[in-house]
C-alpha cells in the first residue's frame, strides 16, 4: 500500500527511481512522483495515474541528480490529485518527503504550524510532517547533524504510522529515512545506497539489506549509513541477504503476474514443504516454531488471525487442525480481534497468517496478543517482515515474491503449511504412525496433482468466456470446500468486479436461493466423495430454478457432465488436500473472466498489495 524508493550514489537517480516505482506499482497506483536534489535545488515531478504517465514527463524534462526519492500512492488523506501526490514539499522549499502511513495527530500539528507562518497546498498529512521537519530544522543548533536531528525531533511529536524518506535542499548528497509500522529497508550497494518499502524495488541492484525497526531513523550517504532511535540511542545495524532473484519479480512469458503466480503453485508448494518432513516421513518438522513438543502439547486452543485471503486460509487451517490434531481452533479477522477484547484462556496459542507480513491489522493483532501474554506464531512469506520479526516463532511459506494484487500462490502455500502443522500437531497427540505416513505421501504428491489441474487451463478459459458477461455469481461448497467457495467469490469480485458470494452449499437454501435465476451462475466445489450426493441435491435445487451450473468434481465422477452445464474434473487427492486442488479452478476462472472483460488484472481498482493502513 503505497511504495517508496530512494537512492543516493554516483549514478543518475532518475532511472533507478522510475524503475523502482514500476516494480512497486502493485503497492498503489493512484498517482506517482519523484524528486531529486542537486546543488542547484530540487527537481520534482508528480502525476496522477500510473508510473508510465510520470515516466513520460520525467523523460521529456531530462531530470538530473544523484540523490532522489520516489513514491506510488494509494490515497488515504485527500483526493487523488497532483497536489496530493508525493513527494510533498515544505513551505520554504527546504525539504521534500515521501511517506507511507497515516499521521493521526496531523490536525493539531497543522494548527501549530499555521500559527508559525507555514502554508499548505495539499490536503495530506504528509505535507504537515514535511513542514514540521522544516520547523525543527530552523531551530536545530547541532549544525553537523541538523538534517537527521530535525527529522528525529519532528517524529517525536507525531502519532501514527510512517515509512518515509526525506531530501534536504542543503544536503544534496544525503537522505534521511525512518519507520514506524510501515516497512522500510536499506539496500547497500557499492558506493551507493538504496531505500525501499519493498525489496522488489531494489533486488536488481543489491541483495544486501538492513531492515529498519519501528522508531528508527537512518542517515544515508552514498558510502555510509547510521541508525539512531527516536530516543537518540545508536543502533547496531544487522545486514542480511535477500533470498529473492531478480527474475522472481518479472512477468516472464506470462501476460500477468497473477497468471504467472497461479502457474508457479507446484513449485511454491514444493518450496513450502522442502526439508520439512521427518527422516522417517511420518510427520512434519519446522525449524522456527521455537516451542518444544512438550510446550505444544500444553496448547489447548488455537486462535488464528488474518485478513482477506489469508483469513480464508485460516478457515482451512481450522478444518485441518481440528480434524487431524483435535485441537479446538477459532478464526478471527485481525481487525476484529484487536478491538474485541475476547476472553482467551491461558493455554491459547495465537497464530497470525500474512503473506506480506506487513498488513497493519494483523501486525496490531499480533501485538495485542503479545501484550496480553499469549504465545504467538506466524506464517508469513516475506523474510524479515514486521510480523515475522515480532512473532515469537513462525514458519516461512517460501512462495517467492507475490506481485499480483490478488493472492494466489500464497493462499495455497498457506493451506499447505497449515496441513503440515495439522500433521505435526496431530503426530504429537493422537495421530498414528501409519496415518502420518499416508499424510506425508499425499503431501509429496500434491505438486503433481496441482500441475495436472493447471493443465486444464484451456478448458477453464473456454468456460470462463461463457460466463464473462454475467453480473452475479455464487460459489458453493461444503465442509473444507466452503472456504474455497469464499476464496472463489473473493477472487472473482476483486479482479473482474462481478458481484459474487461464497456460501456453504446447504446453507444456500436459507437465503441466497432468493438470488437464484438464469442470471446467476453457481459454481459447485464438489470433490468430496462422502458428501457428493448432498452436493448433487443442491445442484438440482439451483438447476430447477434455471441457474447455469459449473461443477468441480474429482476423477471418476465424469458422469456428472449430464447434470451440469460445465464440468471441471480434478485429480482425486487425500481429503486434507482437496481444498488446494479445488482452488486452482476458481483462480483460473476468475482470471479468465477478468481477462475477457478487459480488466486490469494485476492492479484491480481501489486495491493495493499489502494493506498498511487500518
Ligand atoms: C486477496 C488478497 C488480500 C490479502 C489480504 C491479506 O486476493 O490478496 O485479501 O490476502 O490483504 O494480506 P497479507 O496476507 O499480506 O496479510
Amino acid at each position: 500500500m503505497c511504495g517508496i524508493i530512494g537512492y543516493v550514489g554516483d549514478r543518475g537517480a532518475v532511472q533507478i527511481l522510475l524503475e523502482g516505482l514500476t516494480r512497486l506499482e502493485y503497492r498503489g497506483y493512484d498517482s506517482a512522483g519523484i524528486a531529486t536534489v542537486m546543488n542547484t535545488g530540487f527537481q520534482v515531478v508528480r502525476r496522477v495515474g500510473r508510473v508510465s504517465n510520470l515516466a513520460h514527463t520525467v523523460n521529456e524534462l531530462h531530470l538530473g541528480g544523484h540523490t532522489g526519492i520516489g513514491h506510488t500512492r494509494w490515497a488515504t488523506h485527500g483526493a487523488v490529485s497532483e497536489k496530493n501526490a508525493h513527494p510533498q514539499q515544505s513551505t520554504h522549499g527546504l525539504f521534500n518527503i515521501v511517506h507511507n502511513g497515516v499521521i493521526e495527530n496531523y490536525i493539531p500539528i497543522k494548527s501549530f504550524l499555521l500559527k508559525h507562518g507555514f502554508k499548505f497546498s495539499s490536503d495530506t498529512d504528509t505535507e504537515v510532517l514535511c513542514n514540521l521537519i522544516e520547523y525543527h530544522y530552523n531551530k536545530e543548533k547541532d549544525r553537523e547533524n541538523r538534517f537527521v536531528k530535525s527529522v528525529q525531533k519532528a517524529l517525536f511529536h507525531v502519532r501514527g504510522t510512517y515509512g518515509l524518506a526525506v531530501l534536504c535542499k542543503e544536503c544534496p548528497e544525503e537522505l534521511v529515512v525512518a519507520r514506524k509500522s510501515s516497512p522500510l529497508l536499506i539496500g547497500i550497494g557499492d558506493n551507493e545506497i538504496f531505500v525501499a518499502s519493498d525489496a522488489s524495488a531494489i533486488v536488481q541492484h543489491t541483495r544486501s539489506v538492513v531492515y529498519l525497526n519501528d522508531g528508527e531513523v537512518a542517515h544515508l550517504t552514498k558510502d555510509d549509513f547510521s541508525i539512531i532511535t527516536l530516543g537518540n540511542d545508536n543502533v547496531h545495524a544487522v545486514t542480511c541477504e535477500l533470498d529473492w532473484q531478480v527474475e522472481d519479480t518479472d512477468k516472464g512469458p506470462y501476460e500477468h503476474f497473477m497468471l504467472k503466480e497461479i502457474f508457479e503453485q507446484p513449485v511454491a508448494l514444493e518450496n513450502a514443504m522442502r526439508g520439512r518432513f521427518s527422516d522417517d516421513y511420518s510427520t512434519a518438522r519446522f525449524g522456527g516454531l521455537r516451542m518444544s513438543a512438550h510446550e505444544l502439547r500444553q496448547v489447548d486452543r488455537i486462535l488464528l488471525c488474518a485478513c482477506g485471503s489469508a483469513w480464508i486460509a485460516c478457515l482451512e487451517a481450522e478444518y485441518l487442525i481440528e480434524r487431524y490434531a483435535r485441537i479446538p481452533v477459532e478464526v478471527e479477522y485481525s481487525s476484529e480481534f484487536r478491538y474485541r477484547n475476547a476472553p482467551l484462556d491461558k493455554n491459547t496459542l495465537v497464530f497470525i497468517i500474512s503473506q506480506s507480513g506487513e498488513t497493519i491489522d494483523s501486525l496490531a493483532a499480533l501485538q495485542e496478543a503479545k501484550r496480553k501474554g499469549f504465545r504467538t506464531l506466524a506464517i508469513t512469506n516475506v523474510i524479515g517482515s514486521s510480523i515475522a520479526r515480532e512473532s515469537e516463532g513462525g514458519i516461512y511459506q517460501h512462495s517467492g515474491p507475490e506481485i499480483g494484487v490478488a493472492s494466489t500462490k500464497s493462499f495455497t502455500a498457506q493451506i499447505c503449511v497449515a496441513a503440515m502443522l495439522a500433521l505435526y500437531f496431530g503426530r504429537i497427540r493422537d495421530m498414528s504412525f501409519d496415518d502420518g505416513i499416508r499424510f506425508v505421501e499425499a503431501l509429496r504428491m500434491l505438486p503433481d496433482a496441482v500441475k495436472k489441474t493447471l493443465s486444464q487451463s484451456d478448458n477453464i478459459k473456454k468456460i470462463a468466456e461463457k460466463y464473462a458477461e454475467y453480473t452475479d455469481m455464487l460459489f458453493l461448497g461444503r465442509q473444507s470446500l466452503f472456504p474455497i467457495a469464499l476464496e472463489g467469490a473473493l477472487k472473482l469480485k476483486e479482479i473482474s468486479y462481478i458481484h459474487s458470494e461464497g456460501y456453504p452449499a446447504a446453507e444456500m437454501k436459507h437465503g441466497p436461493i432468493a438470488l437464484i435465476s438464469e442470471k446467476c451462475p453457481c459454481m459447485f466445489l464438489a470433490t468430496q466423495e462422502h458428501i457428493l450426493q448432498k452436493n448433487i441435491s443442491n445442484i438440482q435445487e439451483v438447476r430447477s430454478r434455471h441457474a447455469p451450473v459449473i461443477a468441480v468434481v474429482a476423477d471418476g465422477h465424469e458422469s456428472m457432465r449430464d447434470m451440469v452445464d460445465d464440468l471441471i474434473v480434478v485429480p482425486d487427492v487425500h481429503p486434507a488436500l482437496q481444498p488446494i486442488i479445488a482452488t486452482i479452478p476458481v483462480q483460473l476462472l476468475a482470471y479468465y473472466i477478468a481477462k475477457s472483460r478487459g480488466c486490469d488484472i494485476d492492479k484491480p481498482r481501489n486495491l493495493a498489495k499489502s494493506v498498511t493502513v487500518e
